[in-house]
Formats: structure tokens, sequence, C-alpha cells
């Protein structure tokens, strides 16, 4: 199997496996519990806080654990809404996850102002609507760091300081962009910023909340007062495990390889397709991602030939997939329906390898003359027959 879907999640990497199933025989005890197997298990919690901390720049007690970016988001935004509740105004970009379109959805319904700025043909916001929108009325703005579709990465210095300027309050998505790129609170000053261990070979079912410590905090979960009162129910201790280990994996970021073996994935399909188009190009991309439009086709009919040949791909966001909507963000983008429809999304991986690549080319490549010879007569997508 060829799995080029890390955007939908990363294999859990061993070392991972390995922290896991220590702390299961280990430290197996509620970490609240005051006797020596609690304490062990609290001592695993706070080993991981402070592994999570130091990746991202951020203080041991600004993390808050939680179920994954869904709950992170969702606890986010409740806490900004709460906290501040004179601002009802949320900003964020057109091309959110729908972890934060969502949720903001539902606060739209309750009565809340949402202002969803544009991005242009390359996935990039307009910074100038989104510096209008911030200043006009106290706000509290949720943009994703890195797109889970595109790989496009925004540009996070330039908002936060634009927000920081309007006195908005800045949530950032980075599920995406953490274990991918730098990612760095203690340079780039957000107020929250949610993460999710499987995206980055750790466990599924796990994540985080960074919250400033000079953020006033409103808990979405309320019972036992966990966290330190910002997230009620017994901490999930082996997935928290996983996600320390996750966090103190060397790393290169960003990694040039990964970047070099993308580009060159990039460069060859456009050489044998070249009626291919990759989404983003010219906007700064996680290393990792490529989203190509091969016109003509139906997306769903590559993956599904590809799946037989045994490669995963996806047509964009792996939750949007069972829904079967035309993706939110490439209609963003300004693509028409058809240019959706024939879109695929290759997410690579730190362990993908050239040969690997060059596999899914060559299959690729079949896999298009194939469907081309199925098209009605006259009809159809034009494409070299000839494989290189
Ligand atoms: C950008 C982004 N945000 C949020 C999420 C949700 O994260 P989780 O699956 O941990 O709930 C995802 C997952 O696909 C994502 O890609």
């Amino acid at each position: 199997m060829i799995y080029l879907d890390n955007n939908a999640t990363t294999r859990t990497d061993p070392r991972v496996e390995e922290r896991m199933s220590v702390c299961n025989a280990l430290a197996w005890a509620n970490p609240s519990s005051l006797h020596a197997a609690g304490r062990r298990a609290r001592q695993t919690v706070d080993q991981a806080r402070a592994e999570l901390a130091s990746l991202i720049g951020a203080e041991p007690e600004e993390i808050v654990f939680t179920s994954g970016g869904t709950e992170s988001l969702n606890t986010a935004l409740h806490s900004a809404i709460t906290s501040f509740p004179d601002w009802q105004r949320l900003v964020i970009t057109a091309t959110e996850h729908s972890a934060t379109s969502g949720p903001c959805a539902l606060w739209e319904r309750r009565g809340l102002e949402v202002v969803r700025i544009p991005v242009d043909r390359d996935g990039l916001p307009d910074l100038d609507a989104f510096s209008k929108a911030v200043t006009e009325r106290p706000s509290i703005a949720s943009i994703i760091w890195a797109n889970n579709e595109t790989g496009v990465i925004n540009p996070m210095p330039e908002i936060a300081s634009r927000a920081h300027e309007a006195g908005a309050l800045l949530i950032t998505d980075a599920v995406q962009a953490v274990g991918k790129i730098p990612v760095d609170v203690s340079a780039i000053p957000v107020s929250m910023l949610a993460l999710s261990a499987h995206k980055f070979h750790g466990p599924k079912g796990c994540g985080a909340l960074y919250v400033n410590r000079r953020l006033r905090f409103h808990s979405l979960l309320h019972g036992g007062g966990q966290e330190a009162g910002r997230r009620s129910g017994t901490e999930n201790v082996p997935g928290i495990a996983g996600l320390g280990c996750a966090a103190s994996l060397p790393m290169t970021l960003p990694d040039p390889g990964l970047t070099a073996r993308r580009d060159w994935f990039e460069t060859e399909v456009i050489r044998r397709h070249p009626r291919a188009v990759i989404h983003g190009h010219r906007a700064p991309r996680l290393p990792n991602t490529t989203n190509i439009a091969f016109p003509g086709f139906d997306a769903e009919a590559i993956l599904i030939l590809l799946d037989q040949a045994g490669i995963c791909a996806s047509p964009g966001s792996a939750c949007g997939s069972a829904a079967r909507n035309p993706s939110p963000v490439l209609t963003a983008m300004g693509l028409s329906a058809e240019e959706v429809k024939a879109s695929v999304r290759f997410s690579l991986g730190r362990e993908t390898t050239e040969g690997e690549l060059a596999t899914v080319l060559d299959e690729l490549d079949r896999t298009l003359v194939r469907l081309a010879s199925l098209q009605p007569a006259g009809g159809g997508p034009v494409i070299r027959r000839s494989v290189p």
C-alpha cells in the first residue's frame, strides 16, 4: 500500500506506540488520585505537557489537553464568545475547516455576526478585508494556519499583527501546521491555538488547546475540574503520553527533502498531463501537500482506480468526503464545480519515498488512459496516450 493521505491522518510512530503501551502498563491510574499510582499517571501527563509546550514555544500551564482538533476549536470559540459577550463579531476565512466553520454557523444562528473573509485563486485571504472586519467592531477572529485541502499557509505573522493592532482576539487552527512547519506562539502571538496528535504521528482522539496565560477562559466541558478547571473529564493518559512523545520526535521543520519530493511529483504530473492544475501553487504551502485538478476527469473515479492499485489519496478533506459536498475550500478559491469535482489531494508523509511517488505517477497514467477510454467518442478529456 502507498499511503498519500497524511492530511487525513498519519501513521502512529512506533516510538509513540511504545510510549503508550508503557503508559498502559505502568501509568494506568487516574491522574487525579493522590496515591502513588495516581501520581505516576500525573507525572506522565505533566511530562507530555512540557514536551508539547516546548514544541510550540508555550509554557506548560498554557496547554489544555482535549480529544482533538474539533474539541479544541469548539472550546476556543465558546470560551472567547463567553468571555467577551460584547464582542459579537466572528471573523473567519472562507477556507476554514468545518471544525471552525461548523460552530461559527451555529453561533450565527444564535445571533452573532460572522464575517467570512474571501480568498484569492491561490487560497490566500484578502488581508485588507480582514483588517477592515476586525477594526470595525471588537472581534473574535479564527484563522486557519495551514489549509488541510490545499496545504496553503496563511501569512500568520501579518494576520496576528493586524489582529493585535485592532485589539481583536485571535484563535488559530494549527491542526495541519504543527509537526509540518515551525509553529511558535512566542514569536507569533495568538490567543488560542488548536492542534491534534493524529496529524503528526500521534494517536487519534487526543489534541490540545494552547491558551495564552493572560487570556480570560471559559471551559466548554464542566464536571470534575481537570486541566486546572479548563477541561473536565478524566484525562486520556495514554493518548496524552502519545501526544507528548509525538511532539518530542526529532523533526526537521520544514523538511526540505519532503518539499523536494512533492515538487518533483508535481513537475512530473504536469509533464505527463499538461492540462493538470495544481491548486495554490503560487502561495506558500505545506511541504507535503498537493491538490491537483485533472480537468475532464472525475476525482472519485480516479481515486477508486488508484485504491484498487493500492494507492490511498483523497478528494480533499477526509471529513468532507463522506458528505460528497463539493469542497467549500476549492469553491471559495473560485474554481468551477467541474474543476472541484476533478481535484485529488495527495498528502505525502515523512516516510514517502521517491520510488513510491514514481509508482503513483505510473498508476495515475494508466488510470487516466483507462478513464479516457470510457468517455463517449468525441467528448471527454484530451490526454496524451503514450505513457512515459
Ligand atoms: C485543519 C483541520 N482542523 C481541524 C481538524 C479536526 O481535527 P480532529 O480530527 O482532531 O478533530 C482537522 C482534521 O481533519 C483539520 O485538518
